[in-house]
């Protein structure tokens, strides 16, 4: 062989390794594309719910790395990221998604997916985001995800996982370990802190979780987040907080914790380093003890402090003034003593206060009304003495007060009701308070709930009292209080509850309590007398008592009493003069019949006697379900009993869009529809919900559709404002948006001319029977619509037999006692 020919074959046989190795690592390539290619194929065919078309894009014609929600790597096109979050989707996750292993990041956060996670995601050891938050997985967690060590993130809350935490092998890199809101059990394992030594967030609140917490948390330096609350672990907190001086949630309300030795409290010792900390709830547990010297050295960051529902006895102490960010201060159903420190009114911030069940004794320091934010104090069931300070009434915000059962006297002050026009409720109940109910008591026109019964007040019932027309339950037994059952009263149309026994109460039983909607009626042992009403609450002898009054008489049968003498020496003869006037008269009435008569014929018939109703635009169960997307669960408003309220998008022609609301009724809500078609119908007032059209037909599937479609209100319910203890912790804590007080104001106007309205305006007068905040939404401008009137009753049907379930006031709140889960109610419904 020649030179050249050795020449040759060296350059081709170099040509040929180059070119098998080309071959090579092209197919490699290929074969590595097309297996993603493939697995995001298997992932799309179990995939049975795209309402949004986000899938629409992966077929043939594009380049698989084009897809939707897709990423790949720049150079070998291999797929990193699959980001499909809040798309609808519906389905279950095929097992070859494992076979993606370049996959970095898997968020599908906020959709539907149902059916197991595959343990083929532990394949995955390139994996660092793992977020399935929001879907309806179950079954338990795999094993393998234990393998997957370059895993920063994993958020699996807000589904149906069950079964217990697998074994956490070496995932050192880990932040964030939210498994909030599942029905897992089991306990956390005792080497957690120790296996995850970056874990920034443990979220695991709403479980079934049991066990000891493990003290290998406080090995976990760089702790920001611990939410444990509503399990069941148990034992003493014996984590130590020193070290972890990143603390800024320390949430273990609704557990078994304490019972651990001397003072159950003493971890707080360890929390005075975390100078972050900013929420501190350990309510619903069993500590006791009293608090700590050294809770004064805690960060003064903290907005909320809860340690409600234990056993923890000992005085508040006064350094409790040091904490100027706090916004929310629970000590309630303790066995605290000693005096409300007057330092409480150094929390500027504070809009919350729950002393109650306690034994605090002193006055109510007069220096509360500093404090302008609040809108709740509980501090009923104490031993506090004193007067009421009128300083309250410099608490603008302030909906609720709750001082019953103390040992206050004095009289109320009429400075009282400066408080925030928009209150709900405000009980002075078994007090020793004295003199009469001040006039200004008519200022409070949103009240919901007046309680002032088993003190010591007399004078009369203030005719003023008539201007809280939402007032829905009435207590005023067991005082001194005399005169007539005013009739101005007859406007408390919406009232349910009204209890005036053991008064000193005289005179007649009015006619208009026979047309109140009343369910339960005590009228005992008063001073009355007269005729006994037969209609209304008066028809059913269980919903009411007139026992112990002497001069009473008629009345249904079963009472028993005698029959009124129609000759009686009640009934008074006419006079001449009398005889005369009424004679005289009689031209007067008749003409004036004749005129209503024929006003009547002229005016349009009531609406409840005509049938007809035509709405004003026809939707059909088709329309509203593209403006819906398929009624897909991200466009939620909200869930309540009667049914589920989604937000739709309609088009129509010059590209406009409008915004709806459509409440879906469930099968068995049938008569709320009727109810609240009925009610609506009619009703034009800018402050009540519009009913844009009604629609009632089949769906796709042949099953009964009822809806009604609303404008959408931009602003949600006045409760999701509110709200502030939240329960479902899988997000940050949610701190409150607050209402200014000029909204404030304005909302309460609205509210109560949207009452005015219904009780007082409209041809057939209605009364609500289901105001609450939740009820009541706030449009872009903030102006207040009242809405939900699926409860609602119309005063002529009084008597009938329709039962109307109402929650009363116990559904309006948004403080929940700890160990109670808050159901929210929701708005539209
Ligand atoms: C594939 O998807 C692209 C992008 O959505 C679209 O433009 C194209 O028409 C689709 N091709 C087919 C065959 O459906
Ligand atoms: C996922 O995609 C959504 C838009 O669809 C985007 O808002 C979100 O930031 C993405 N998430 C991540 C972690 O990239
Ligand atoms: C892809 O995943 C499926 C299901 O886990 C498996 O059966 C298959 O063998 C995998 N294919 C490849 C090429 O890895
Ligand atoms: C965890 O990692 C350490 C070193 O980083 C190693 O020694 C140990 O064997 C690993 N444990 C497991 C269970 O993989
Ligand atoms: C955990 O912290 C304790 C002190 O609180 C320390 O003694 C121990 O060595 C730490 N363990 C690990 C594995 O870091
Ligand atoms: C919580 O755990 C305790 C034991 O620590 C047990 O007695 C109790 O029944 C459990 N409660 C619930 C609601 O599971
Ligand atoms: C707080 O931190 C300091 C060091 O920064 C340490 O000396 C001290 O022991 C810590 N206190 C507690 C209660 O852990
Ligand atoms: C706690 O604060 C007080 C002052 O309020 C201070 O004298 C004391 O040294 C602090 N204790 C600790 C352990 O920081
Ligand atoms: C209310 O605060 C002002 C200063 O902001 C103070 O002068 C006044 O004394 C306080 N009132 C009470 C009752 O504490
Ligand atoms: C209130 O109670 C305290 C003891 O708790 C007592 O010293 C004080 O005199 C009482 N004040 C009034 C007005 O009854
Ligand atoms: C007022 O408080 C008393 C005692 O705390 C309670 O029994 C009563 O039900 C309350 N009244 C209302 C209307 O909630
Ligand atoms: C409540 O006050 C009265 C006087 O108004 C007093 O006789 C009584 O002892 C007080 N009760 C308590 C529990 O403080």
């Amino acid at each position: 062989m020649s030179g050249v020919d050795k020449y040759r074959t060296y350059v081709l046989s170099l040509f040929l390794v180059c070119l098998a190795l080309i071959i090579w690592t092209c197919n490699a390539r290929l074969s590595g594309n097309e297996r993603d290619r493939q697995a995001l194929l298997a992932f799309r065919a179990k995939i049975t719910h795209d309402p949004q078309g986000a899938l629409g894009s992966w077929n043939s014609s594009l380049f698989f790395c084009n897809w939707e929600g897709i990423l790949c790597s720049k150079v070998k096109q291999r797929v990193t990221s699959i980001n499909l979050s809040s798309k609808g989707l519906g389905g279950s996750m095929s097992p070859y998604i494992g076979n993606m292993s370049f996959l970095s990041e898997i968020i599908l956060y906020n959709n539907n997916l149902q059916g197991t996670i595959p343990q083929e995601v532990g394949r995955l050891f390139r994996l660092k985001v793992l977020s399935l938050g929001r879907n309806a997985l179950e079954g338990s967690i795999p094993d393998t995800l234990g393998l997957l060590d370059r895993l920063v993130s994993l958020e699996l809350f807000s589904n149906k996982l069950s079964g217990m935490i697998p074994p956490i092998f070496n995932l050192s890199l880990l932040n964030v370990f939210n498994l909030a809101n599942n029905l897992l059990q089991g306990s956390i394992p005792s080497d957690f802190g120790f296996a995850l030594p970056n874990l920034q967030k443990i979220q695991l609140s709403n479980n079934k979780f049991t066990g000891n917490i493990p003290i290998s948390l406080s090995n976990a330096s760089r702790l920001q987040v611990i939410d444990l609350q509503f399990n069941n672990f148990s034992g003493p907190v014996s984590i130590d907080f020193g070290r972890l001086l990143h603390l800024q949630n320390l949430v273990l309300e609704s557990n078994n914790l304490g019972l651990g030795g001397q003072s159950d409290l003493s971890f707080l010792n360890s929390l005075i380093n975390c100078s972050s900390l900013k929420i501190l709830k350990l309510g619903g547990n069993n500590f006791r003890g009293s608090l700590p010297h050294s809770v004064a050295n805690l960060s003064n960051e903290l907005t909320m402090i809860s340690l409600a529902d234990n056993r923890i006895s000992g005085s508040i102490p006064l350094e409790i003034g040091k904490f100027i960010n706090l916004i929310f201060l629970s000590l309630e159903g303790n066995r605290f003593t000693g005096i409300i420190p007057p330092e409480i009114a150094k929390l500027r911030k504070l809009q919350r206060v729950l002393l109650s069940n306690n034994r605090l004794s002193g006055n109510i320091p007069a220096s509360i009304g500093n404090l302008s934010m609040l809108d709740e104090v509980h501090l009923e069931n104490n031993e506090l003495n004193g007067t009421i300070p009128p300083s309250f009434g410099h608490c603008p915000m302030l909906v609720l007060l709750e001082l019953s059962q103390n040992n206050l006297s004095g009289s109320i002050p009429s400075k009282l009701f400066d408080i925030s026009p928009f209150s709900l409720k405000l009980n002075l109940s078994q007090n020793h308070l004295v003199g009469s109910l001040p006039a200004g008591v008519g200022a409070l026109k949103t009240l919901v709930e007046l309680d002032i019964s088993e003190n010591q007040l007399s004078g009369l019932i203030p005719t003023q009292l008539a201007d809280c027309i939402a007032l829905n339950s009435l207590n005023m037994q067991g005082n001194f209080i005399q005169g007539n059952i005013s009739q101005s009263m007859k406007k408390l149309r919406g009232l349910q509850y009204l209890d005036l026994s053991r008064n000193k109460l005289s005179g007649k039983i009015p006619d208009f309590l026979e047309t109140l909607s009343l369910k339960y009626l005590n009228l005992s042992r008063n001073n009355l007398e007269g005729e006994v009403l037969k209609k209304g609450v008066f028809a059913n002898a269980s919903a009411f008592s007139i026992v112990g009054n002497k001069g009473l008489c008629g009345g249904i049968p079963e009472l028993q009493l005698p029959r009124c003498s129609s000759h009686g020496s009640h009934k008074h003869k006419m006079s001449w003069v009398q005889v005369l006037i009424v004679i005289s008269s009689i031209p007067v009435l008749a003409i004036g019949y004749y005129i209503w008569l024929r006003r009547r014929k002229e005016k349009p018939p009531s609406f409840l006697g005509s049938k007809t109703y035509t709405s004003p635009i026809k939707l059909s169960y088709k329309l509203l379900h593209e403006a819906t997307e398929e009624f897909s669960p991200n466009n939620l408003v909200s869930e309540g009993n009667s049914g589920l309220v989604y937000k739709g998008k309609i088009s129509s022609p010059p590209d406009n869009e409008t915004f709806i609301a459509v409440k879906v009724f469930k099968p068995q809500a049938s008569n709320q529809f009727i109810t609240e078609c009925e009610a609506l119908r009619n009703i034009r007032h800018r402050n009540i919900i519009k009913i844009k059209s009604t629609c009632t037909g089949f769906t796709d599937i042949n099953k009964k559709f009822t809806a009604i479609v609303y404008d959408f209100m931009e602003h949600k319910s006045l409760d999701r404002w509110k709200h502030l203890t939240s329960t479902s912790s899988h997000n940050e804590h949610c701190m409150p948006q607050i209402l200014n007080l000029g909204t404030r104001i304005n909302i309460a106007i609205d509210v109560a001319n949207a009452l005015d309205y219904i009780h007082n305006q409209v041809d057939n007068p209605l009364i609500h029977c289901n105001l609450k905040l939740s009820n009541i939404l706030l449009d872009t401008d903030m102006s207040a619509h009242v809405s939900n009137f699926g409860m609602a009753k119309f005063l002529t049907d009084l008597g009938s037999t329709s039962q109307s379930n109402f929650d009363g006031f116990a559904g309006t709140l948004e403080y929940a006692p700890p160990g109670k889960k808050l159901n929210r109610s929701a708005s539209y419904i």
